[in-house]
């Protein structure tokens, strides 16, 4: 029944997209991408060049390993999108708790660029296709189509034969129980314990385990959806969200501005809606919801800050979703409604720089897209800029100067421990699971970068490039070399003599980061050094230090300045001055049970294996389970990660397994 089995290889792949490439392009960089992926990409050259691998010749580009990536070429989908686009999705899914599966249909409007007939390949990753029908408006017939061989970081390919003219195609198909971008958590791991709850993670290619579609930043599309859930459930998605519907079991949902895969997101669990200003609001659990409200009542005046300064907020509310514990992330910029961990409700206001964040990315990422994973840094890069910004706004200097010395400690940390070639904003990620490659790099070095600019033509003046930015590019994908186009066209020629294209590119190409780079520094961190060398030095006990001003930011830094080793005694007298152990700031938690675990400081051992077992965010879990197993605690890591891995998310299960056991 099924066509000839459709088995195109990794290295095919990426062969055919260089072919598609000039050879003078393949060593200048790729000339695909004078024209940035347009929101109606009709006129455009599609900037994807994964089109042809199904029927390319195998691997005859000689250059398809060491060549450099090819600018506009997302190696991380399957999708042929430069004979199809997605322009809309109509989603209608079951939410099966009790066999952890969604199950329903994906209906894809698609729009031909191709001249001639070719199969429409979707990315999919461990999905039971039960059935495709395809054709013209409603008139949907049953048609051929076939998964091809699964890759490891890619997922399987889904062929599907269509009929001439075809611009609908229908798939029926259920998730798998472990799907890489969705949790299924039992009641006992949420805050009331009693019922259960879903959420999806997307971002960067997990769209495709739950939706078979073309996952890849270069498509943007719009949706409607029909969400089936447990009579007493409610169901929230990146969408418009109604906090009023009735908890019926049906949820309807449309997102009217088009949006790339990695965006679309569903949550479902017992939640109750409380607004925070006229168009922001939280959905929590109920035993959350008044603690976050308060925690995030910022975040209007973080919304008007940034429309007054940077342009329209484009997407009509915005409200938070606090998830369980287990959320992988700290949030996801899901559009409409973030999606955020818990594990930031500290009670003081001191983590929502993380709402500021995703907040941020409603104008750098949702607005203006990352065509391919190479160019991440263009989102999160821009978004840390942002936050920073608005921190300075809504809470002043001394908070902004503290939040971006941090932010460059950050990134000195990272540029000490990680290889030149991932130290480039533009990484290289071929043959690579984005997942396993995350870190401060496109934030904080993208970030420092665009300060840079900012302190070289001037606030006023990068303010209004930024604005035009938004403007420009509204609702597109666009690469590294997209952006790099603009800035000749604008600022570069504006300000030739503050301005240096060779400095730009090395900050954007080159490893580490260029000579005379900023150096972001707070007096109220400075002045802790002498404080923190004294302490070291015995010239101090910790209980004489005046720590009843000291913020968060204090905090962390004075502890994230600490030696390598300290000795039990001095573990135990910060401890016992200062009740690390016990600290209900996660953050501090964290700084602390880093020290904790280099020095194996025994009296910390059980805080440290609640701490992993309760919290899922990566941030912290990676750099605790490094350290343990560069610390000669192997065998706590590994009794410690099999207590919590049934709590885990599939993502946090995957990336910390391979600090624990390797390949
Ligand atoms: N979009 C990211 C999360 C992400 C990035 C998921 C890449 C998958 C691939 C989100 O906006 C983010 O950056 N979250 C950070 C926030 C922090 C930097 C304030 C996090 O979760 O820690
Ligand atoms: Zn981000």
């Amino acid at each position: 029944m099924l066509p000839q089995l459709f088995n195109p290889s990794l290295s095919r792949l990426i062969g055919a997209a260089l072919l598609s490439c000039s050879i003078a392009a393949l060593t200048a960089g790729c000339s695909k991408t004078e024209q940035p992926v347009q929101k109606d990409s009709t006129e455009q050259t599609p900037a994807s060049a994964t089109t042809q691998q199904a029927d390319a010749p195998e691997a005859e580009s000689p250059k398809a390993d060491s060549a450099k990536p090819e600018s506009g070429v997302d190696y991380h989908s399957f999708a042929n999108t430069n004979d199809y686009r997605v322009k809309h999705l109509d989603l209608d899914l079951t939410a099966d708790f009790g066999n952890k599966v969604l199950k329903g249909t994906a209906v894809l409007d698609i729009q031909k660029l191709a001249k001639k007939n070719p199969a429409l390949i979707l990315d999919t990753r461990d999905l039971d296709v039960t059935a495709v029908r395809a054709g013209i408006g409603q008139d949907l017939k049953p048609v051929k189509f076939s998964l091809g061989k699964k890759d490891p970081h890619l997922g399987t390919p889904l062929k599907i034969n269509l009929p001439k003219g075809a611009n609908r195609v229908a798939i029926e198909y259920q998730t798998s129980p472990g799907a890489s971008g969705v949790q299924w958590l039992e009641p006992q791991q949420t805050a009331g314990k009693k019922h259960p709850f879903l959420f999806t993670q997307a971002q960067a290619i997990h769209a495709r385990s739950f939706i078979p579609l073309q996952d890849t930043p270069q498509v943007r599309m719009t949706y409607k959806a029909t969400i089936r859930t447990p009579q007493e459930l409610r169901a929230v998605m990146s969408a418009n969200n109604d906090p009023e519907a009735e908890l019926d079991g049906v949820f309807e949902f449309e997102m009217p501005q088009a949006i790339p895969s990695y965006l679309i997101a569903i949550g479902i669990g017992n939640l109750d809606f409380k607004p925070m200003g006229e168009r922001t609001g939280v959905y929590a659990e109920p035993e959350l919801l008044e603690a976050a409200a308060k925690e995030f009542e910022d975040t209007e005046d973080m919304l008007e800050v940034t429309e007054e300064n940077f342009g329209p907020y484009r997407w009509d509310r915005y409200d938070l979703l606090i998830l369980p514990p287990s959320f992988p992330f700290g949030g996801m910029e899901n559009p409409r409604l973030s999606f955020i961990t818990p594990t930031v409700i500290a009670g003081d206001k001191s983590l929502v720089a993380l709402i500021a964040h995703e907040l941020a990315h409603s104008w750098s990422g949702n607005l203006i897209t990352n065509a391919s994973w190479r160019d991440l840094w263009l989102n999160e890069g821009f978004t840390t800029y942002l936050t920073n910004r608005i921190m300075q706004f809504v809470y002043g200097d001394e908070r902004y100067k503290m939040e971006m010395a941090l932010g460059y400690d950050d990134l000195q940390a990272d540029l000490a421990d990680r290889p030149d070639k991932d130290e480039i904003m533009a990484i290289d990620l071929r043959g690579r699971d984005p997942d396993e490659v995350f870190s401060n790099i496109p934030y904080e070095k993208g970030s420092l970068f665009l300060y840079e600019l900012e302190q070289k033509v001037g606030r006023e003046n990068f303010d209004k490039f930024l604005m035009d930015y938004f403007n420009n590019f509204a609702f597109q994908s666009i690469t590294t070399e997209d952006f790099l186009a603009y800035l000749q066209k604008t600022l570069l020629k504006q300000y030739p003599d503050k301005l240096d294209e060779e400095r730009i590119k090395q900050w954007i190409y080159q490893p580490g980061i260029p000579d005379g780079a900023p150096h972001p520094q707070s007096d109220a961190f400075t002045k802790l050094d002498p404080v923190r060398q004294q302490w070291l030095d015995g010239k101090v006990e910790a209980r004489e230090i005046d720590t009843a001003d000291w913020t968060f930011h204090q905090w962390k830094y004075f502890l994230d300045g600490m030696p390598e080793k300290l000795s039990e005694d001095q573990l135990k007298e910060l401890d016992e001055a200062f009740n690390l152990t016990q600290s209900k700031n996660n953050e501090i938690a964290f700084s602390w049970l880093m020290i904790a675990v280099r020095n194996q400081y025994a009296p910390a051992d059980a805080r440290l294996d609640d701490f992993l077992v309760s919290i899922g965010r990566n941030k912290f879990l990676r750099p605790l389970y490094r350290n343990l197993m560069e610390n000669g605690q192997q065998e706590t890591a590994k009794r410690i990660f099999e207590k919590a891995k049934p709590g885990y998310h599939p993502l946090t299960v995957k990336v910390n397994s391979k600090i624990i056991y390797g390949d």
